[in-house]
C-alpha cells in the first residue's frame, strides 16, 4: 500500500458502491471490542480514502466516513466475512496451492487473512472497482486483479492460461444484484470451463422477490438505511439450498450457511432466527461442487 489517492475516481455505479459499506463494516468492527474480523489492512485503506469519500456529494460515503453504520450490519458483514475466509481456508487444507477467484471482491482484503503461502488469489470486479484498488493495493507473484464484469466471460481466458486448479470460486454479497439468467449461464460456464472446481455464493431467497409489496419494503429499507441510489437492487433469489443442482447434472450441493448459524455472541438474539427455516434462509450461502 501506499500510492497516493488524490488522484481516485470514486465514480462507480449504485450496486458497486455497496462495496464500500462492506470496506467500512470490515474496519469498524476490527477496530472494536472482541472484534469478530481482524482485518488491519481494511482500516488502513478507510483511512486513506475517508478524505476522498467525506468530500464526495454522497450521502452514504459522508456516513460512512463518520462511522454511521447500523450495529447490526456490521456485525452480519464482519461474520459474513470471517465465514468465506473459513470456506477459503478449508479449501487450500485439501488444496494448498489451489486457486481462489473472489468475485465481485469489491476492497476486501481477504488475500492477506488467508494468504497460506503458496495460493494464487484473484480479486475479480468492474473494471472502475479495479482500477480504485489498484491504486491502493499492489498486485504480487500470488494476488492479481481482473477488471472484468463477470458475466463477460472472457475473463476464464486469463485463469485458462495460467493451466493449474483446483478452482475455487466465491462471491460474497454479489449474484443477488445480478439477472437470473446472468448467474445461471455464469454457473453452467464456470462447470464446463473448471470441472472439479467448488463454488461458494450467498443467495436471496425468491419468496422475497415474488411479492411486490415485500420487495418495495425491502428496497425502501436499503435505500433510507444505507442511502444507495436506486440501481442497488435485487433480482436473483433462489428457493431451496440444492435449486442451483436441477440447472445441470454434475452441479452438486455439498452444504450452506447462514449467519444465525453462528455462535458469535454480537449476534445476540439474532441467534434464535436459526431456528425458523424461512428467516435462516433470507439471505445465506450455498456451497456446490461443479462436477
Ligand atoms: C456488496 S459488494 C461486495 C464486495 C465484497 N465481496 C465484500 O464482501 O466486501 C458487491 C460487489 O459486486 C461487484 N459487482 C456487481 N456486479 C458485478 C459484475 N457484473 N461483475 C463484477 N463485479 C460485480 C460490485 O462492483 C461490488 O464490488
Amino acid at each position: 500500500m501506499g500510492k497516493t489517492v488524490e488522484s481516485l475516481d470514486i465514480d462507480v455505479n449504485d450496486v458497486s458502491a455497496t462495496l464500500f459499506v462492506t470496506l467500512y463494516c470490515h474496519a469498524l468492527e476490527s477496530q472494536s471490542k472482541n472484534p469478530i474480523l481482524n482485518d488491519p489492512m481494511s482500516v488502513e485503506l478507510v483511512q486513506r480514502l475517508n478524505g476522498k469519500l467525506y468530500h464526495s456529494d454522497q450521502v452514504l460515503y459522508k456516513r460512512l466516513v463518520r462511522g454511521r453504520l447500523d450495529k447490526k450490519l456490521i456485525v452480519h458483514i464482519a461474520i459474513r466475512a470471517k465465514k468465506y475466509d473459513q470456506y477459503v481456508r478449508d479449501f487450500l487444507k485439501h488444496s494448498p496451492e489451489g486457486v481462489i477467484v473472489n468475485i465481485g471482491c469489491g476492497m476486501d482484503t481477504r488475500f492477506w487473512r488467508i494468504d497460506n503461502g503458496r495460493t494464487s488469489f484473484y480479486d475479480l470486479d468492474l473494471p472502475e472497482v479495479i482500477s480504485i484498488k489498484k491504486k491502493l493495493i499492489t498486485e504480487n507473484e500470488r494476488y492479481h486483479f481482473i477488471g472484468c464484469d463477470v458475466l463477460d466471460h472472457d475473463w476464464m481466458s486469463v485463469l485458462d492460461r495460467h493451466g493449474r486448479g483446483p478452482y475455487l470460486f466465491i462471491a460474497e454479497g454479489v449474484f443477488m444484484y445480478l439477472r437470473q439468467r446472468d448467474v445461471k449461464s455464469l454457473v453452467l460456464k464456470l462447470q464446463s470451463q473448471f470441472p472439479g472446481s467448488e463454488l461458494v455464493c450467498e443467495v436471496f431467497n425468491q419468496v422475497w422477490l415474488r411479492k411486490p409489496l415485500l420487495k418495495k419494503m425491502m428496497d425502501f429499507k436499503m435505500k433510507k438505511e444505507l442511502h444507495l441510489g436506486p440501481g442497488a437492487t435485487f433480482h436473483f433469489g433462489i428457493s431451496s439450498s440444492e435449486a442451483m443442482e436441477t440447472w445441470n447434472p454434475g452441479i452438486q450441493f455439498l452444504d450452506d450457511w447462514s449467519y444465525f448459524d453462528t455462535d458469535e455472541e454480537k449476534l445476540g438474539w439474532l441467534r434464535l432466527f436459526r431456528r425458523f427455516e424461512l428467516f435462516r434462509k433470507t439471505q445465506w450461502t450455498v456451497h456446490y461442487k461443479l462436477n
